[in-house]
């Protein structure tokens, strides 16, 4: 029997704009979010855990087990973004204490026991490193074919980098695990259905839904928790006045976001790549695609980490990725803020 909500499971390496994703698809009806897997990227994967149990208990929801993932990539030492996300990864966001357990399996069997769970149902969300969706893969090869679908926040399609000049973060912190991803998907499905591939939204894309002052104060409105928008003149740190705890907490993670995107010359606004994600999960219409073959650049010594797509097929290769090419941020954001907000305005 099909459930009436689509069951959907999350790994995420929380962060600002995870812990942005996370609240959209707790405020999505159609979505049950089923397993949340921690991913060391952003910050250490212990502190990870403990921003996805504390957005839990801030947002008041039982029974989602959340669970911890491996403390490192599958071959090189972590590297952690506290500069871009705070330091403990939601900018000066405090979250609630909570007594709010881990589950005592690991995050790839998470992955694994949540796709036996739905077969053919689970929507898997990736918008961290994919180090535990590769450990995963390799405890059950079938994993691809036991997914609905599966969207991943990754990689740079003939476009920039921003962690060197080519290649994007969650891939260029375990640029080994996305190489496995990418073959070990295209191996499960042989010529079975080569369709069958992940929405892979780099950012060339994502840096399309760019959160602005007003944006976020769209939101603040929307949740009943008006404040005055952030300005680039505020002293830094300035902290949320606003009465709604998630409008709050989501304020002041993304002062701290908008900050660094202003320092690194992006202006006072910030990416929400994560949270695209987790919206084309739900509904991918959101996006148009382009089919190709993706492969990792793991030995370069300026491109390691580099996402190359054979636009071409030079390679004679089964497609593996539908790269997100097009969206619309006013339509995104017209759909966060009325979810979002009303969410929030549910818990304030
Ligand atoms: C990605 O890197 C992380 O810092 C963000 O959370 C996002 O998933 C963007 O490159
Ligand atoms: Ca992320």
């Amino acid at each position: 029997m099909t459930s009436p909500t689509a069951p959907v499971f999350a790994d995420v390496d929380t962060g600002v704009d995870d812990a942005m994703a996370l609240a959209y698809l707790l405020a999505s009806p159609e979505a049950e979010l089923v397993g949340i897997a921690a991913t060391a990227g952003n910050v250490p994967v212990q502190q990870v855990c403990a921003n996805n149990l504390g957005l839990l208990e801030l947002c008041g929801v039982a029974g989602i087990p959340v669970s911890k993932g491996a403390e490192q990539p599958l071959h090189t030492p972590l590297r952690t973004a506290e500069d871009t996300h705070g330091p403990q990864g939601l900018g000066y966001a405090q979250l609630p204490a909570t007594d709010r357990l881990l589950t005592a399996h690991d995050a790839a069997e998470a992955w694994v026991r949540a796709a036996r769970a739905y077969p053919g149902e689970l929507i898997g969300l990736a918008t961290g490193p994919l180090t535990n969706l590769a450990l995963a893969m390799r405890a059950e090869p079938t994993l691809p074919k036991l997914l609905r679908r599966l969207v991943i926040m990754g990689g740079a399609f003939d476009y920039r980098g921003n962690t060197t000049p080519v290649s994007e973060w969650n891939i260029s912190v375990d640029p080994e695990s996305a190489a496995e991803v990418f073959g070990g998907w295209g191996a499960a499905w042989g010529l079975d259905d080569p369709t069958h591939v992940p929405i892979v939204l780099g950012l060339n894309l994502t840096e399309n839904i760019a959160m602005t002052p007003a944006l976020l104060n769209r939101l603040a409105v929307a949740a009943g928790s008006p404040s005055a928008p952030m300005s680039v003149l505020d002293e830094r740190g300035t902290r949320s006045t606003a009465a709604n705890p998630l409008i709050r907490v989501l304020e002041d993670a993304m002062r701290f976001y908008f900050e660094f995107h202003f320092d690194t010359g992006d202006g006072y606004l910030a990416h929400l790549h994560d949270p695209l994600a987790a919206a084309v999960a739900l509904d991918p219409e959101l996006v148009s695609c382009r089919e190709t073959t993706v492969d990792v650049e793991l030995s370069g010594t300026l491109t390691r980490g580099m996402t190359v797509a054979d636009w071409r097929g030079h390679w004679g290769r089964q497609p593996n990725a539908l790269i997100g090419d097009r969206v619309d941020p006013a339509v995104f954001f017209d759909r966060f803020i009325d979810r979002v907000g009303v969410f929030a305005r549910e818990l304030g």
